[in-house]
C-alpha cells in the first residue's frame, strides 16, 4: 500500500515510483516492437523527423514520474504494469483474437515478454486497464480512476495541486509533449526548428483535435487531390495512348567520358525488377551520341549490369573502360546551378534522362517499357508546364526559391556532387510540377482553416521526402519503388532514382489514415524558441536533447522548410520559417557544454521545487557520458535514478561503430543551493570525470587521463545498463 492511501497530498520526500524501480526488461520490449512498427507508428504518418522517442517509453516515464512508492515495491511494480496493460492480465487483453483462440492463456503466460507481445496490440491502442484492473489500481493508490486521464489528474492534484504539467524544450517531432497530452497532463512543446514545431502541433491539434478537426482535414486533403487529378489528366502528362497510367519513372544520370563517343548511363544496377525478372539493356544508335534502351524480360536476373561501381562511370560496352567519377568532374568542380535550372543545361557534365516507365492499366496490370517518342514529348510538355508557372510559384511558396547552404555537413554533398545550389534543384521537373500544383490547390482549399492548411503542408512534405532525385529506385523483390530520401541521416545523392506519379502520391499525401477516436482534452501549447529563452514553469520537464554530433537537424530539417516557407508563415503567423542554425545545439566542443549547462539552469530555474526532470540520453561514447555528469551539476540538479531502455532498432544502424541501440533516462530532481560540491548519491562516479574537466589543464599525460576518463564512466554506464537503479 502506498504510505498514506488516504491523505490528498503526496507527501514529500516520499520517491516516485521511477525513482526506485523501473520494468526495463518489459519497456524494452514495448520501445522496440513500436519501433517495428516503422509507417505503423503513430506520430510517423505525419512526417519525417530524426530520434522521435517511443510513446510507451514517455508514457512509462510520466506514470513512473507521477507514481508514488509506496514501502512494497513488489505491489508497486504490479501495480505500475496494471496501469499500463503491460501485466500479464493486460497483455493478455492485448493479445489478438486470433491467437486467443488457438493458445491457452497459461501456454501464453509462460512465453518469454518480447515473444507474448509479437501477438499484442501496443499498449496506446487499447482502451486501457480493464474495471477489475481498475479496482486493484485505486485500491493501492488511494484514486477513484477509471481512464488513464483521470488518474494522472488525481495523482498530479495529489503531488502538485493541479492537472501535472509535462514540458520538453527540444519536442523534435513531438513524442513527448503528444504522449503527455494523451494521457490527461497539460502539455508544453518547444524547439527551435519550425519542420518540429509544426510536426508537435499536428500531432496535438491533428491527431488529438477530435473527430471533426480530422473530417474536416480529411476532406480537405481528399478534395485537393482530386481537383490535382483532373488537372494532370487533362495536361494528360501521365497518360498513355494505350489508356495505361503511369506508376512509376526511372530516371538516370548519363556521362560522356573524355575518349568515348556516346554517353554512359549511370546505375548501380541495371535490374530493373527482381520479382519482374526485367533488366535495361543499352544499345548504340547508328548517328547518335544517346544510347537506347531496351527493357526486357529475363528468365535469370543479372544484378551486376552496373555502369558505376566503386565510384568509376564503367564502359557498358567494354567493363575494362572505365572512368573515376571525381575526376569526370572536373579541377574546378561542377557548374553550380542557378535558381532558374531544373534540368541540366547543354553541356553540363552531368545529363539527365528518362530511361523506364511502369505503365498500369485499367485491370491493374503492369509492365515496364523503355520511354518512346510520345513519352519523351510529355516530359517536354512537363518542363514548359513548369516553367510557365515557375516565378510565381516560387513567389507565393508553393515550391522551394531557398539556396542550400554551402557550408554544412550535409547540405554540402548536392552542391559539390551534382551542383545543386538550390533545394528545388533535388526535385525533377515532374516532380516539381505535380507537388507545386498539389500545394496551390491546397492553399485554396485549406484558406483560413489552419487544422487543414497545416495537415496540407505536411503532406507537401512527405511527398518530398519520397519523390524526389534523391529517392534511389529499389529494385529488391517485393520493393521495386522508389525509396525515401531520408532512408538515413543524409542528402544521398544517387546515379539513378525515380519520380512518382499522382496517384502513387495520394497516401503520402494524406496525413490521416481514419478519424480515429483521440481528442485531447488539457491544455497543450506549442512554441518556436530557443531552450534558453523559454519562460514556461513545467512539474515534469522530459527531454532529450540532441545527442552531441549525432543527427544535424538544422541541415536536414531545411529539406522540408524549403517547401513550407512562405506557406509555413500563412498558416502561423507567429511562426518565422527560419530554422536559426546559429542557435541550434550541436558539435561536442566547450560551446555544446555551455549552451547545455545553459539550457539545463534555465529549465531548472522553471521548475518547482518538487518537480522532476527526466534527461533522455542516446549516446555511447563514455566521454560525452561523462561531460553530461558535469552539465547536470552545474545546473543545479541531482540525480536519483538511471534506467536503460532498448530504443533502437538494428534495422535502423545504418551506421555501424557509435550507432547508439538505447536510452538512458536519467531521473533528476532540484540540487539545493547550499549543498556543496557533488554529494549526490549517484554521481560519485561522474564526478571524478567532471572534477578532471573543471580542472582541465592539469600536466597528465594523455595515457593516464583517458584511462582516469574512462574507468568511472565505463562503471556508469554498465551500471546504468543493469536491471537496478543506481542507487
Ligand atoms: C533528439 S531531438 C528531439 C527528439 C524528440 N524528443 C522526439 O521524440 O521527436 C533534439 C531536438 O533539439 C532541437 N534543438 C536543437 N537546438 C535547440 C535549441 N537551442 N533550442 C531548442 N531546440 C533545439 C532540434 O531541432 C531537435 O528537434
Amino acid at each position: 500500500m502506498f504510505h498514506h492511501p488516504t491523505c490528498l497530498i503526496h507527501p514529500p520526500g516520499v520517491p516516485a515510483f521511477i525513482e526506485t524501480q523501473f520494468p526495463i526488461a518489459r519497456l524494452s520490449a514495448e520501445s522496440y516492437k513500436e519501433r517495428k512498427a516503422n509507417n505503423g507508428q503513430t506520430l510517423t504518418r505525419l512526417g519525417k523527423w530524426w530520434g522521435r522517442k517511443p510513446l510507451i517509453l514517455v508514457r512509462a516515464s510520466i506514470l513512473g514520474m507521477l507514481m508514488p512508492a509506496s514501502n512494497n515495491p513488489k505491489k508497486d511494480r504490479q501495480i505500475y504494469l496494471k496501469i499500463l496493460t503491460m501485466d500479464d492480465a493486460g497483455t493478455w487483453d492485448r493479445c489478438k483474437l486470433a491467437m486467443q483462440r488457438k493458445t491457452k492463456r497459461a501456454a501464453f503466460d509462460a512465453l518469454p515478454y518480447a515473444e507474448r507481445i509479437t501477438h499484442c496490440e501496443r499498449p496506446e491502442n487499447v482502451i486501457g486497464p480493464t474495471e477489475s484492473a481498475w479496482a486493484e489500481i485505486n485500491a493501492h493508490l488511494g484514486t477513484s480512476a477509471t481512464r488513464l486521464p483521470e488518474l494522472i489528474e488525481q495523482l498530479g492534484q495529489r503531488t502538485f495541486g493541479h492537472t501535472p504539467r509535462v514540458g520538453d524544450s527540444f519536442c523534435g517531432g513531438g513524442s513527448i509533449p503528444f504522449e503527455a497530452a494523451r494521457i490527461g497532463c497539460e502539455a508544453f512543446g518547444s524547439d527551435l526548428n519550425p519542420v518540429a514545431g509544426l510536426l508537435t502541433w499536428a500531432s496535438l491539434n491533428l491527431l488529438g483535435g477530435g473527430k471533426e478537426v480530422r473530417e474536416e482535414v480529411m476532406r480537405v486533403q481528399a478534395a485537393a487531390l482530386q481537383a490535382a487529378d483532373r488537372q494532370v489528366t487533362q495536361w494528360g502528362i501521365e497518360h498513355n495512348e494505350r489508356h495505361e497510367r503511369a506508376d512509376a519513372y526511372l530516371y538516370c544520370v548519363e556521362v560522356k567520358p573524355e575518349g568515348c563517343d556516346y554517353f554512359i548511363p549511370l546505375a548501380p544496377s541495371w535490374l530493373v525488377g527482381e520479382k519482374s525478372k526485367v533488366v535495361a539493356r543499352w544499345r548504340r544508335v547508328a548517328g547518335s551520341d544517346r544510347l537506347e534502351p531496351k527493357i526486357v524480360v529475363v528468365s535469370d536476373t543479372e544484378k551486376k549490369s552496373a555502369t558505376v561501381a566503386d565510384s568509376r562511370a564503367i564502359d557498358p560496352f567494354d567493363v575494362g573502360r572505365s572512368w573515376s567519377v571525381e575526376a569526370l568532374r572536373g579541377p574546378e568542380g561542377l557548374r553550380h546551378w542557378t535558381n532558374d535550372d531544373v534540368v541540366p543545361r547543354p553541356g553540363d557534365v552531368f545529363q539527365e534522362r528518362l530511361c523506364c516507365i511502369r505503365w498500369i492499366d485499367a485491370e491493374g496490370k503492369r509492365r515496364y517499357a523503355a520511354p518512346d517518342a510520345a513519352d519523351l514529348a510529355c516530359e517536354a510538355k512537363v518542363l514548359t508546364l513548369l516553367r510557365d508557372r515557375f516565378a510565381e510559384w516560387q513567389r507565393e511558396g508553393f515550391i522551394p526559391s531557398k539556396a542550400i547552404p554551402e557550408s554544412g555537413d550535409k547540405t554540402d554533398e548536392p552542391i559539390r556532387t551534382r551542383g545543386w545550389t538550390h533545394w528545388h534543384h533535388l526535385f525533377t521537373a515532374r516532380q516539381l510540377l505535380t507537388h507545386g500544383l498539389l500545394a496551390e490547390i491546397s492553399e485554396g482549399l485549406a484558406k483560413s482553416r489552419k487544422a487543414s492548411h497545416a495537415a496540407c503542408l505536411l503532406g507537401i512534405g512527405r511527398m518530398a521526402d519520397w519523390n524526389a532525385r534523391l529517392s534511389a529506385w529499389m529494385f529488391h523483390k517485393g520493393n521495386e519503388k522508389g525509396n525515401q530520401v531520408f532512408y538515413n541521416q543524409a542528402l544521398n545523392c544517387h546515379f539513378n532514382y525515380s519520380a512518382r506519379p499522382l496517384e502513387k502520391l495520394e497516401n503520402t499525401f494524406s496525413i490521416l489514415s481514419d478519424v480515429g477516436r483521440d481528442t485531447f482534452s488539457s491544455k497543450a501549447n506549442v512554441r518556436l524558441s530557443d531552450a534558453r529563452d523559454l519562460c514556461e514553469t513545467c512539474d515534469l520537464w522530459i527531454t532529450d536533447r540532441p545527442y552531441a554530433d549525432a543527427v544535424n537537424y538544422h541541415e536536414l530539417g531545411d529539406f522540408f522548410l524549403a517547401w513550407y516557407d512562405k506557406q509555413l508563415a500563412k498558416a502561423f503567423p507567429g511562426w518565422t520559417p527560419d530554422a536559426r542554425a546559429e542557435l541550434a545545439v550541436r558539435g561536442d566542443g566547450e560551446d555544446f557544454r555551455r549552451s547545455i549547462v545553459e539550457i539545463y539552469k534555465n529549465l531548472t530555474r522553471h521548475m518547482p521545487d518538487d518537480g522532476l526532470r527526466m534527461v533522455m540520453f542516446t549516446h555511447q561514447d563514455p566521454a560525452v557520458w561523462a561531460d553530461l555528469g558535469m552539465i547536470l551539476w552545474a545546473a543545479g540538479l541531482k540525480a536519483t535514478a538511471a534506467w536503460t531502455i532498448s530504443t533502437e532498432t538494428e534495422a535502423a544502424g545504418i551506421k555501424q561503430g557509435n550507432y547508439v541501440q538505447g536510452t538512458v533516462c536519467l531521473v533528476l530532481r532540484k540540487r539545493a543551493a547550499n549543498v556543496p560540491g557533488f554529494l549526490d548519491k549517484v554521481y560519485p562516479l561522474v564526478e571524478d570525470e567532471a572534477t578532471d574537466r573543471l580542472h582541465a589543464g592539469t600536466r597528465r599525460t594523455r595515457r593516464a587521463e583517458l584511462q582516469r576518463r574512462r574507468l568511472p564512466t565505463r562503471r556508469l554506464c554498465r551500471r546504468a545498463q543493469s536491471a537496478h537503479p543506481i542507487r
